[in-house]
């Protein structure tokens, strides 16, 4: 069958189409319902459903005659070690690492916060939980001790697992630390860590409350999967929003399963032995997605690359990864393209290898620029398939299905709807628009299965910041359009997120951080285009009066408590002092504006501003960085 009659025929049956999706799972207790909607707008996939992520991810390949079949390939180029894992290995350790947790007091419904670099360990610990039906929630080794123990203290976790460090190219990320600092700060305590030590460092472990990960599980009875009901939380995911604190994201057992194996056919063209790579980390959801869970779900083999795009050692780590593992299908951010075809332009590394196993390339987490899929394109003469998606909905919104039928690639367009997903174009008042016409971009509720029901503890917020601005609609924060043949481009956000190098960071939440120090009265936090990342933090600067230190000694410091307090991941290096902020006559800071003076674009005086001579003052400050150069 053909994409349209595939979208269309889940149209005409959403609950038939879900039905039969549910197939591809091994259920404990078979889902009587696809749809539960007795509480809507707040919707339910398959709750009178029993199962186990864990089972349909490890146990059931190996029950399938599978065990030998490698689940996971670890490929470090930063520690130099390459290995893999069969999924009778991985039954045999995830089981014991249940058990050992499950000895401890885990039990199902129980929060365990994973803090770990790209090694299997991670993936281990993730399924571990999902064994027990305990609800994990990784975190980014790139974020700062304080962003932990924020996470600490809204999920409340029994147990933390984590590394001893993660190696980045340039230091190694002494985790520990940064761990013991979180707990700390955090009101919540953790009963117990369990600490993965690697030789590159071995960490210093507090008595009582710390446990070595072998000795952890010495003489432990391995645990069995235990069901769950369909709608029971297999994960939280924090994701940056407006304002400072991060939005927990539930993701849902059943439908996380079923959307997940339906998607590693229909849009990525994999399933049982094909090797899937996915180059982000577990931190993201891409990585809870696509490297954990989807390609195991589905019996292909996951790589966990352990290094960066470029300087690990060089710009074609990418394509020896793919070559010696015979990649089927591999996905990455934009970004890590063009910082490899920056240090390779016209693809001289990606001839040394043999792709021929190589059939797409899929990009998301951030915009695709025209220049970089031509570019791709180009070299690796394959399909180069953008697609669109959010740590909010776990799977793609709109993509080019290549398992069902390979459309037309068009530059600049993540293509179109998958099934699941109503997608409307809307103006202020909630309208759709005409082709053509840039506007909101909302999903009719209600949501496809595996996309979030509520945010962990926080239904209010859910409800605030997702479906109350368009009524009968999820919104998602992205502006764009759709053309004539329904084709989707994404332009920007609507809120004050930004996209750096992949990865979503909340500008409120670094105007927290600029606040807090001592000399600043008052600060604004832009994203600005940037070549190799997409976009890049700034920081605008209005000191106290009477602030006596040199500007830049307090640029300096903002940098360095940027760092501190959100993390390295921040990427926020650049801050300048203005006299003023332009705003609204009602007080609102014109953020927008700014962006595009910043940016060199055409931008038009707002109608509404309170003092138009500010504006001459920024650009020229924003001059100063090498900006504003229309
Ligand atoms: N743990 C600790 N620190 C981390 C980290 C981690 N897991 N990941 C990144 N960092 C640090 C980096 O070391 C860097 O620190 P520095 O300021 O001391 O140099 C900082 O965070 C910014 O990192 P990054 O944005 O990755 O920049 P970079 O210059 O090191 O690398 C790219 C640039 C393009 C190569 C890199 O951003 C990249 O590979 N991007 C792809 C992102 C991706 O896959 N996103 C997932 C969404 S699909
Ligand atoms: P995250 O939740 O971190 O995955 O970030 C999701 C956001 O990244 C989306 O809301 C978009 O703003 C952006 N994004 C992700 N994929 C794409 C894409 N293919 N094209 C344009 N923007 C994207």
């Amino acid at each position: 069958m053909a994409y349209k009659e595939i979208y269309d025929s889940w149209k005409a049956d959403p609950e038939g189409f879900w039905m039969k999706a549910a197939g591809g799972i091994d259920w404990v207790k078979s889902p009587s319902r696809a749809l539960n909607p007795d509480r809507a707008p707040l919707y339910e996939w398959f709750s009178d459903a029993e199962v186990n992520t864990c089972w349909n991810a490890v146990d059931r390949h190996v029950q399938a005659g599978r065990g030998n079949q490698l689940a996971i390939i670890h490929d470090s180029p930063v520690t130099h070690l390459r290995k893999g894992i069969t999924y009778k290995e991985l039954q045999t350790r995830v089981a014991s690492l249940a058990g050992a947790l499950r000895a401890k007091g885990v039990e199902k419904g129980d929060r365990v916060i994973i803090y770990m670099p790209m090694i299997p360990e991670a993936l281990e610990a993730m399924l571990a939980c999902a064994r027990l039906g305990a609800i994990h929630s990784v975190v980014f080794g790139g974020f700062a001790a304080n962003e932990l123990a924020v996470r600490i203290d809204d999920c409340k976790p029994k147990a933390i697992i984590a590394a001893s460090c993660g190696i980045e190219p340039n230091r190694i990320v002494h985790y520990k630390p940064l761990l013991d600092g979180a707990i700390d700060l955090a009101d919540h305590k953790p009963d117990f860590c369990v600490i993965f030590q690697r030789e590159q460092e071995v960490a210093k472990l507090i008595e009582g409350r710390d446990f070595a990960w072998h000795t952890f599980q010495y003489g432990v009875e391995p645990a069995d999967c235990v069901p769950v009901s369909g709608d029971h939380p297999a994960y939280i995911l924090y994701t940056s929003g407006t304002t400072g604190a991060p939005k927990g994201v539930v993701r849902p057992t059943a439908g996380h399963l079923v959307a997940l194996n339906w998607t590693m056919r229909a849009i990525y063209n994999v399933g049982v032995g094909d090797v899937f790579w996915a180059a982000s980390d577990v931190g993201w959801v891409v990585g809870h997605s696509y490297i954990c869970y989807a390609p195991l779900i589905a019996g292909c083999t996951t790589i966990v690359f352990e290094g960066k795009p470029v300087g690990t050692p060089d710009a074609g780590t990418f394509w020896r990864v793919i070559s010696e593992n015979k990649v089927k299908s591999f996905f990455t951010a934009p970004t890590a393209l063009r910082a490899i075809r920056r240090d390779d332009p016209d693809g001289e590394f990606i001839k040394d290898y043999n792709l021929r196993h190589l059939q797409a390339l899929y990009l998301a987490g951030e915009r695709a620029d025209p220049e970089t899929i031509q570019w791709a394109q180009k070299h690796l003469n394959i399909p180069v398939i953008d697609h669109w998606w959010q740590t909010e909905t776990g799977w793609a919104i709109a993509a080019n299905p290549l398992g069902i039928e390979a459309l037309p690639v068009k530059l600049g367009s993540p293509s179109v709807p998958m099934p699941g997903y109503d997608v409307q174009v809307l103006d202020e008042g909630g309208h759709p628009v005409s082709p053509g016409t840039l506007g909101a971009i909302a999903v009719k509720l209600p949501l496809p299965p595996g996309t979030l029901p509520t945010l962990w503890n926080a239904e209010d917020r859910f409800r605030k910041s997702y479906l109350s601005h368009f009524p009968g609609y999820y919104e998602t924060g992205d502006a764009g359009y759709v053309d004539e043949d329904g084709y989707l481009y994404i332009m920007a956000r609507t809120d004050d997120v930004i996209n750096v190098a992949g990865h979503r960071l909340s500008t409120g939440a670094m105007e927290e951080v600029l606040a807090s120090h001592p000399d600043v009265a008052e600060c604004a936090v832009i994203g600005v285009a940037d070549e190799l990342k997409g976009q890049s933090p700034l920081g605008l600067l209005c000191l106290k009066k009477g602030a006596a230190k040199d500007h830049a000694d307090v640029v300096k410091e903002c940098v360095k408590l940027m760092r501190d307090r959100i993390g390295p991941v921040a990427d926020f290096k650049r801050a300048v002092v203005v006299d003023r902020l332009p705003k609204t006559r009602s007080g609102k800071i014109l953020r927008g504006t700014m962006v595009k003076i910043a940016d060199g674009a055409d931008w038009k005086m707002p109608a509404t501003i309170d003092d138009p001579a500010i504006l001459d003052e920024i650009t020229l400050a924003l001059r100063t960085l090498g900006l504003a150069r229309g």
